[in-house]
């Protein structure tokens, strides 16, 4: 599989799509209809990626043909004569969030060459992450919160009180911050959004040192892909919470359900990762309308390259 399938001019067509679900979900931004705010995000990015000279395939999408009429997987995307890509997406990140016009609503999407990115299954996934530059190995999601803690703690030479973890503010993590707060480690919980919690591990300005415990299968690959780009470490168990999904999982090829995956068994060639802002959070500012124009921001990677880039586009309405 060749890297060179992710051309540069990618990036910029990566940027279009999120930018347009972006504006469309925004329109349904604190109206209190979360599945309204999706579905804005679905059309506008299904056609949006329609109109790109790509072979895109949908490989974390919606969900399975038979529940999701848009953006399913294995849909196949674009006109068909361009580069052959895996795509993953969420239309939009933090759909509550959204409806609730509250800080972090993302729409992020992940390329990467065909056949390279894990067909995950819209189940749970146990997460752990951490930023670039600290030694292989550094976290493990087998060992407890507390281990963890200390031995990130010992890395960067700091007391594990030093030490700030993001979670996921859910009653299944309880016994998760008792442990990372039993040797005294500060938890920043989040009430939606790992795909934005695990990439903040990557920067410093965000005090995120380290991202643990479950949330949706889908949205650890989106994550995968921009740490791929960025940097950092990352596993991933996925979480079956009955015999359907275990059945989902194998038709979509997972044959060790089981599996601890490492983020370069998640992502396994180059990728481009493109988040605009819905409403203004840590990683993106919101759209917004002002003297007759939209205004979006969008940050977007591509690992072939090593680039980061923030786009702001002003476009007339
Ligand atoms: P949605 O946009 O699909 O609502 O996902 C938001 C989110 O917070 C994800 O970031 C996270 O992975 C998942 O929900 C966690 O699931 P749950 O809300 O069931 O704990």
């Amino acid at each position: 599989m060749s890297s060179n399938t992710l051309d540069r001019s990618l990036v910029l067509d990566a940027v279009r799509v999120t930018e347009a679900a972006a504006i469309a979900s925004w329109t349904m931004l604190g109206r209190g209809d979360e599945m309204a705010a999706d579905q804005a995000a679905v059309d506008a990015m299904r056609n949006a990626l329609n109109e790109l000279n790509i072979d895109g395939e949908i490989v974390i999408g919606e969900g399975e043909r038979d529940e999701a009429p848009m953006l399913y997987i294995g849909e196949k995307v674009g006109t068909g004569k361009g580069p052959r890509i895996d795509i993953a997406l969420d239309p939009l990140e933090g759909t509550t969030l959204a409806a609730k016009a509250q800080p972090n609503a993302l729409t992020v999407m992940a390329w990467a060459p065909k056949g390279t990115l894990l067909n995950a299954p819209d189940t749970y996934m146990d997460k752990i992450a951490c930023g670039p530059g600290l030694p292989p190995g550094v976290i493990d999601l087998d060992r407890t919160p507390a281990e963890n803690v200390k031995a990130l703690a010992e890395a960067k030479g700091v007391p594990a009180t030093e030490i700030t973890v993001c979670v996921l503010d859910r009653p299944r993590h309880a016994e998760i911050i008792a442990g990372l707060r039993s040797v005294g480690a500060r938890v920043h919980l989040i009430t939606d959004g790992d795909v934005a919690g695990v990439i903040n591990t990557t920067d410093p300005s965000t005090g995120i040192d380290l991202y643990l415990g479950s949330g949706g299968a889908p949205e650890g690959v989106l994550a995968c892909a921009a740490l791929k780009c960025v940097g950092g470490q990352f596993q991933g168990r996925l979480l079956f919470r009955s015999a359907d999904e275990r059945a989902r999982a194998a038709r979509w090829g997972v044959t060790d359900l089981d599996k601890k995956y490492d983020l370069h068994e998640i992502v396994r060639d180059e990728a481009i990762f493109a988040a605009t802002g819905v409403t203004r959070g840590g990683l993106v500012d919101g759209v917004v309308f002002r003297d007759g124009c939209v205004h979006t921001h969008t940050l977007v990677m591509n690992s072939s390259t090593g680039t980061v880039r923030e786009v702001r586009m002003k476009r007339k309405v």
